[in-house]
């Protein structure tokens, strides 16, 4: 075992601060990555502030962190797919079985034995998992992944959360060329969501509730962007979508995109409020139409997203911060004021 510096919140309540955990060597199948870049995703705040209390409680204190680049240090003896001085990349999750259907189908986010980035039990240590808000991490090779090295790592970061989570679903719905898909709140997930849809040659409408955000909404590849305060708007696109992917981090009308589909269109979220949302039935029933969820990827379809990124040379729009204004950019985070996604700069942790 050895010594780690992280940022960890020890309550609900507390803010982020400077503390020191503990970190297994790596045994023979893991792979230890000096973190370059983590980035700050909402549900890191969500679980901090222990909003998921019912479906996961937090355990404190919690490290969060689950979008994590950067360079491997050591290796165990068994590690074939990395060695020292190698880029790679962990997401949302660190383990699973490997052994039940879910596994063998390249679904481990859905396997019963998974093991998550951050607050989740630690086979090995004991306690719960510690995330990427840190300057090092070791994982098992089979969830790490590679990076393609044509992309900037500060952006390419946010992939492995915010990116898998918007690709996935995207591709599960067959989000291609002629369909109509509409992106809900241009946050994280947004912004990505926007950028897969177009490039998938997709139709995509943002909206959003900033109005400051239009133009960059169409920059960042949409074709059309609508106020959603704005009704009249908002009623022109009525019966017109494929399908659309909600994204939005808080309470909201869900109704006022399920009647926006189309015949047999899709609803996905992947928001994650902290309560639940009304749905009215009729807008289902009329229509065929369909909601569901969707939860980040399997590692398989992770590294066949992020090598579409390396070929369509495509990251997240980031704003680097110093790890020392993490908790300045949580605060940003809830007025939905980020472009688009926050992402640590951990050279900023090594040097406290
Ligand atoms: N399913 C999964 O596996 C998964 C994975 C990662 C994250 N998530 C969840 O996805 C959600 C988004 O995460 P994120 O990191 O993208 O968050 P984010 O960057 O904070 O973006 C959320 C966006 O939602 C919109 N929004 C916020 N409050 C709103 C309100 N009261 N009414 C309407 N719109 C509002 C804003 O967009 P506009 O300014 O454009 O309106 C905001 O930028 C979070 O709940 C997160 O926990 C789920
Ligand atoms: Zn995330
Ligand atoms: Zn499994």
């Amino acid at each position: 075992m050895y010594k780690a510096k992280a940022y960890s919140a020890a309550a609900a309540t507390s803010p982020l601060a400077s503390s020191t955990i503990t970190r297994r060597d790596p045994t023979e199948h893991d792979v230890q990555i000096d973190i370059l870049f983590c980035g700050i995703c909402h549900s890191d705040l969500h679980q901090v502030r222990n909003e998921w209390s019912e479906v996961m409680p937090t355990v404190y204190p919690c490290v969060p962190g689950h979008e994590i680049v950067g360079r491997v240090t050591r290796v165990g003896s068994a590690v074939t797919r990395f060695k020292p001085g190698d880029l790679a990349a962990v997401g949302c999750m660190v383990d699973s079985d490997r052994t039940c259907p879910e596994c063998r189908a390249g679904l481990e986010q859905f396997c019963a034995n998974m093991t998550l980035t951050y607050n989740f039990p630690d086979k090995h240590l004991g306690g719960v998992t510690y995330g990427g808000y840190s300057d090092s991490v070791v994982v098992d090779q089979r969830f790490t992944l590679r990076v393609p090295d044509n992309l900037d790592l500060a952006g390419t970061a946010p992939l492995l959360c915010a990116g898998i989570t918007t690709y996935s679903p995207m591709r599960h719905w067959g989000v291609t060329t002629g369909k109509k898909v509409g992106v809900v709140g241009l946050g994280g997930l947004g912004h990505m969501a926007v950028k897969f849809a177009h490039a998938l040659g997709a139709q995509v409408v943002v909206f959003t509730t900033s109005p400051n955000k239009k133009d960059d909404a169409l920059r960042l590849g949409a074709d059309e962007v609508v106020i959603s305060r704005n009704s009249n708007e908002m009623q022109k696109h009525t019966g017109s979508f494929n399908f659309i992917l909600d994204a939005v981090s808080a309470d909201h009308d869900i109704n006022a995109y399920i009647q926006l589909l189309a015949r047999d269109g899709n609803l996905t979220l992947v928001g994650a409020p902290e309560k639940p949302l009304a749905v009215s039935a009729f807008n289902l029933i009329l229509g065929r139409r369909s909601l569901s969820g969707s939860p980040i990827g399997g590692i398989a379809e992770t590294q066949e997203m992020l090598d579409f990124c390396g070929a369509h040379n495509l990251t997240a729009d980031v704003e680097v911060i110093p790890i020392q204004k993490v908790n300045e950019a949580y605060g940003r985070l809830l007025k939905a004021d980020v472009k688009y996604r926050f992402s640590i700069d951990m050279a900023s942790l090594k040097s406290e």
